[in-house]
């Protein structure tokens, strides 16, 4: 990898989407063998978020990726390269990525998916990084975009209390100034490339009534072993970028790590010796978003006001393959600007366009759908920007807690 420091490329805009139907701990324990207090001890998650049956990747990538164009303050169009990072895309094909491209208004972008996993984003950072740096690209738009919640057994407990739904994005710009992305690390180990897969649907195992007997379709994991991987690669993966970054750890401000497990990131912050204040955390609020994780904890992180102009900030991912990504930058752009993009947006202004002469089964797996069903609490507040096109604005009885 190099350094990346053939031109400045800056983050300009970011922002997050968060489905508004809320899957707490006590939902699942209706569904599996679990309880609250060995989910928010052995992983950190309290809750975690679940698009609605009208929702898809593309629909939440959209919605995160027009809050970043708009938090920029730059057009639709301005944007010259769509790079969507995804292991739940709406369709094999067309991309993601395409359908992105039309809900938002670009009509000048490439646009394609980036499948590496819960490290896609960083992935996908690095690549339109490179695009700007080289001079092929001048505004790219970077989205992690995930909808989990249809790829889950909901008869595992080991898989289905870790995941939940959500989309975040950034727009890179070529600048003149100093800071920007200034150091890169992606690592492939495929000797774990079957510790978390999903077999069925490929060309290996194409889909079919015994395959989905099977259960086939769904996410599969060791949980110990993609454990130690996390943690003996995300401090090293961290590490390395900053070190082409000519930084060390403790110049780093704020790390947003991939939040898949409050243990994981308390193991790196042992492993770089720095204390957890240096670790921005939302595992609690989301889950694991998979690509859609880092984003969302960036765009949180700058709009909480933790990210300041000049500060140092890592971001690093781990996930299937085995891979991992690491990015370190400096951050130049007002956070102050987060907060109005995201309230420019509207879900219910973005519409992805739908094929002609095809009905879509209903989406939602039948005993999630069954718990979301759940009466309605009075008073619960959720915030406007996660309310869903077409949903009740009062979804759930628990509070979402932000
Ligand atoms: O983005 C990458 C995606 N994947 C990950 O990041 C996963 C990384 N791995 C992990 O986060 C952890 O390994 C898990 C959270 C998945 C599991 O935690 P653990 O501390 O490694 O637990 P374990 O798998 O060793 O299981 C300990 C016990 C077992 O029972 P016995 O055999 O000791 O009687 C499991 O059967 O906990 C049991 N267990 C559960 N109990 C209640 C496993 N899942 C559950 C559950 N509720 N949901």
């Amino acid at each position: 990898m190099t350094d990346g420091t053939t031109r400045p490329v800056h983050v300009t805009g970011w922002g997050r989407y968060a489905p508004a139907s809320v899957l707490t701990n006590a939902d699942l324990e209706r569904m599996v063998d679990t309880s609250d207090e060995w989910i928010r001890t052995r992983t950190g998650i309290r809750e975690r978020r679940v698009a609605a049956a009208h929702e898809t990747t593309a629909s939440m990538g959209a919605v995160a990726g027009l809050r970043a164009i708009r938090t920029a303050g730059i057009e639709p169009d301005d944007i010259d390269l769509i790079l969507l990072a995804t292991l739940t895309p709406d369709y094999w094909m067309p991309s993601t990525a395409a359908l992105v491209k039309e809900a938002i208004g670009n009509t000048r972008a490439p646009a394609m998916d980036v499948a590496a996993a819960c490290s896609g984003f960083v992935y996908a950072y690095a690549s339109a990084h490179a695009y700007i740096a080289s001079g092929m690209a001048k505004h790219a738009l970077v989205i992690g975009a995930e909808l989990l919640t249809r790829f889950l057994d909901y008869t595992d407990r080991n898989t289905c209390i870790l995941f939940g739904d959500g989309a975040g994005a950034v727009v890179l710009s070529a600048g003149d100034g100093p800071g920007g992305g200034l150091g890169f690390e992606m690592t492939t180990e495929p000797q774990g490339a079957y510790m978390i897969w999903l077999p069925a649907g490929g060309a290996k195992a194409p889909p079919s009534a015994e395959t989905i007997a099977r259960g086939e379709h769904y996410i599969r994991m060791e949980g110990k072993e993609t454990y130690r991987f996390a943690t003996r690669t995300l401090a090293s993966t961290a590490l390395t970028s900053i070190d082409r970054a000519g930084l060390r750890p403790d110049d780093i401000d704020l790390f947003i790590p991939h939040q898949a497990n409050i243990r994981i990131i308390d193991a790196v912050a042992k492993g770089l010796d720095l204390p957890m204040e240096r670790m921005y955390v939302n595992v609690d609020r989301y889950g694991n978003t998979s690509a859609a994780s880092v984003p969302i904890a960036l765009a949180e992180a700058v709009n909480e006001g933790r990210v300041k102009v000049g500060d140092h900030v890592c971001l690093v991912a781990f996930g299937a393959g085995f891979t991992s990504g690491a990015v370190t930058l400096q951050w130049t752009a007002d956070p102050a600007r987060g907060i109005a993009g995201d309230a420019a947006v509207r879900p219910e202004d973005v519409q992805v366009r739908l094929p002609v002469d095809w009905d879509s089964v209903d989406p939602i797996p039948a005993a999630l759908a069954e718990v979301l069903a759940r009466p309605v609490a009075p008073g619960v507040e959720v915030p406007l920007d996660d309310v869903a096109p077409g949903e009740p604005e009062h979804a759930h009885p628990e509070p979402v807690g932000r």
